[in-house]
């Protein structure tokens, strides 16, 4: 089982020395939990790999402490220079020409590097007390909806991994990814920086987002809109009056079973990942969401739902 860690001093210490031994430590970050170990350690990042049940065709993305190491480990364009003045450490992840230090399983064989720096000191710490680059995938099971507690790193890898470290997620959707190699960049993962924010320091095009649908235990429906609250209030009762367990998900207390997150988007997107783990314990038959149509919340959404997403 994962030692739990605090976030002293003396836990981050642990942690470093596990990393050093090759292990594998979960932490969390301002978007969500992260996995990380040694990213130059090739036999660490295959063990990340196997505990997350991820395809090695699916690349890592790296974390440093420090802008400076970026020069270390890829080709620093000038856009690059101009996101990361505004946006490191934050939740942005840059996609550059990687150089040969990284070791290829991290990249899945490309020759490009995503790289970020987290705005969360644990990860910050973790990476300038190893001295060296970590990486910072998300410590959730393949397929699942990323983990935002320690709790949930443990009920998806907790007999898996080393370490997990207590602490807080603030935004709780992942990092936005910009690939820098391409003109003009392109934008492949909407997220916690909006496209219109890079905007301002790039010219970008946003590529469709690939719909990889979460596995989620019961149904999950979505309906976003200006009636959205009155339409999942509606649909719940209509279930439910058929039979049907229901777990609503919602801005406000609209249903007998819901988990509320809030009014404001920050606490929104802040909860909803965690939400629905906890609408998965309660065994519903469905699983009602009132969605806000934010481009990274709603692209979360799209991946909780699939089809059955619906406008009010
Ligand atoms: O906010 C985040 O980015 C979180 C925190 C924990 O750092 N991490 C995260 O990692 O979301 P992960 O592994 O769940 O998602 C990383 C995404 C994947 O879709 C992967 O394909 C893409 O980043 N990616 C990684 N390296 C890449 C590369 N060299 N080129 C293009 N895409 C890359
Ligand atoms: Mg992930």
């Amino acid at each position: 089982m994962a030692k739990v860690l605090d976030g002293s001093t003396d836990g981050v210490k642990r942690a470093v020395e596990i990393l050093k031994e090759g292990g594998l430590v979960a932490f969390p970050t301002e978007t969500v939990y992260g996995l990380g170990c040694d990213a130059l350690d090739e036999n660490a990042v295959r063990r990340v790999f196997e505990v997350k049940k991820r395809p090695l065709s699916k690349p890592l993305i790296v974390g440093v402490s420090e802008i400076d190491e970026v020069y270390k480990i890829a080709e620093v364009t000038g856009e690059a220079e101009r996101l990361m003045k505004e946006f490191f450490p934050g939740p942005l992840t840059i996609v550059l020409r990687k150089k040969l230090v990284i070791p290829s399983i991290v990249t899945a064989g490309m020759n490009k590097v995503a790289v970020r720096m987290p705005d969360h000191e644990i990860p910050l710490k973790l990476a300038k007390k190893l001295g060296r680059p970590i990486v910072v995938p998300s410590a959730n099971k393949t397929g699942k909806p990323s983990p935002t507690t320690y709790k949930h790193v443990l009920e998806d890898l907790g007999n898996e991994i080393d370490a997990v470290i207590v602490g807080e997620c603030s935004f709780g959707i992942e990092s936005t990814i910009v690939d820098l190699t391409v003109r003009p960049a392109r934008v492949l993962r909407t997220g916690a920086v909006k496209v219109n924010e890079l905007r301002k320091s790039i010219d970008v095009v946003v590529e469709p987002q690939k719909d990889e649908i979460y596995t989620i235990s019961s149904p999950v429906y979505v309906f976003v809109g200006e009636r959205a609250e009155e339409r999942v209030r509606e649909f719940a009762e209509r279930m439910a009056e058929r039979g049907m367990k229901v777990a609503v998900i919602a801005r406000r207390k609209i249903f007998e079973n819901t988990i509320i997150l809030g009014e404001s988007i920050e606490k929104y997107s802040s909860k909803l990942f965690s939400a629905v783990r906890e609408a998965e314990l309660l065994r519903p038959d469905l699983i009602v969401i009132e969605g806000i149509e934010e481009e990274g919340i709603m692209d979360r959404l799209r991946r909780l739902a699939g089809e059955k997403i619906f406008r009010a």
